[in-house]
């Protein structure tokens, strides 16, 4: 089987941009895949963390991914900070990374916009260690959300590098982004990806809000001018607003768009507000439950870090030997 690997930061929540970028490919991908799905706890603290918050987050991501639909038997679920081979392979592809090429990521370049050298070091180098979680595991498919491509890419870079310089050890992974998903905008500005580190948190839909924010949220969204409702290349709001609606319901953007010619954006806005709401209850109550019994997913979490843990040290083992630390 096709191996697949993606994980997401247990930061704050998780909003419609990382489910349908990263969680909805990834548990559909459970069909005809070995997938490894875990909880970057070591990229979170790249910023700064509160400890019990950390800590209930990680737990809490847990419970999205469960309520998602990943099936902890048939799917590896940790935590990375559980698997100390990550940070291991980290160290190493650190000492093949070039400064240069993590400079040029750009997510680093949004992230340390305006910190100048008061960076951390962890921010820096988060692609290399995305790059290890990825290629411990002989991961083929990468599913995420466009924004993470170039970190894909990176880790690519690194397998085909390290291969070349020591022998054929890393498989070389692709990424798998969909068309329609990989970039959710932000509701207040659709030139901008939707993010949790927005200053305004009308930019995005928490899968936890509630229905009166996620109905006020909508009504505020951003719209283009005109009356139509209408994607296309000059409507970046509603190409946005239509990508979800067509997301949630399964249909198509254009079946959506002949609904509502002659219709006004309070009425789409409202039957938005509301597919959302009825896709969000049962997922919300569905992961309150998983979240309400912490051991069951200490030991979901534990059990998947196992079996992680055995393969990682493998891998790490033939590296180790490799590079020439191995007596
Ligand atoms: P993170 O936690 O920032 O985001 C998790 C996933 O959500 C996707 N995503 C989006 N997709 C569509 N629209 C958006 N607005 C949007 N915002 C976020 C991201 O692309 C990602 O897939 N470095 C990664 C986590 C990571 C990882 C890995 C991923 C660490 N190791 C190994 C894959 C494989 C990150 O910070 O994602």
């Amino acid at each position: 089987m096709i191996k697949a690997l993606t994980a997401l930061q247990p930061t704050n929540f998780f909003h419609i941009g990382n489910w349908f970028g990263a969680i909805e490919p990834a548990v559909a991908l459970q069909r005809d895949h070995k997938l490894s799905m875990f909880i970057v706890d070591y990229h979170a603290i790249t910023v700064p963390q509160k400890p019990e918050e950390l800590r209930k987050n990680i737990l809490f991501a847990a419970a999205t991914y469960l309520a998602a639909g990943i099936d902890p038997k048939t799917t590896t679920l940790f935590q990375q900070s559980a698997v100390s081979e990550h940070t291991e392979l980290a160290w190493v592809l650190n000492c093949i990374a070039k400064v240069g090429e993590l400079e040029r990521m750009t997510q680093f370049k949004d992230k340390a916009k305006g910190k100048g050298e008061s960076v951390s070091m962890g921010l820096f180098g988060y692609p290399v260690l995305m790059a290890a979680d990825i290629l411990l595991y002989d991961t083929e498919v990468v599913p995420v959300g466009e924004d993470q491509k170039q970190h894909v890419e990176l880790a690519r870079d690194l397998a085909i590098r390290f291969n070349r310089d020591f022998g054929e050890t890393f498989v070389v992974p692709v990424p798998k982004i969909r068309e329609v998903g990989a970039r959710i905008m932000g509701l207040d500005d659709p030139m901008k990806k939707m993010s949790k580190s927005a200053p305004s948190a009308k930019n995005y839909i928490s899968l936890m809000d509630d229905a009166d924010t996620v109905v006020k949220k909508i009504k505020g969204a951003v719209t283009d001018s005109g009356s139509e409702i209408r994607g296309g290349n000059d409507r970046p709001a509603f190409s946005n607003l239509l990508a979800i609606y067509s997301l949630i319901t399964h249909r198509s953007v254009e079946a959506i768009e002949t609904e509502y010619i002659g219709k006004q954006y309070s009425d789409f806005k409202g039957d938005l507000a509301e597919v959302l709401n009825l896709w969000l209850a049962p997922l919300q109550a569905k992961i309150k439950t998983f979240v309400e019994h912490e051991n069951d997913l200490k030991a979901i979490l534990n059990e998947g870090a196992q079996r992680a843990r055995e393969q990682a040290q493998r891998r790490m083992k033939q590296v180790r030997e490799r590079i020439g630390v191995a007596l």
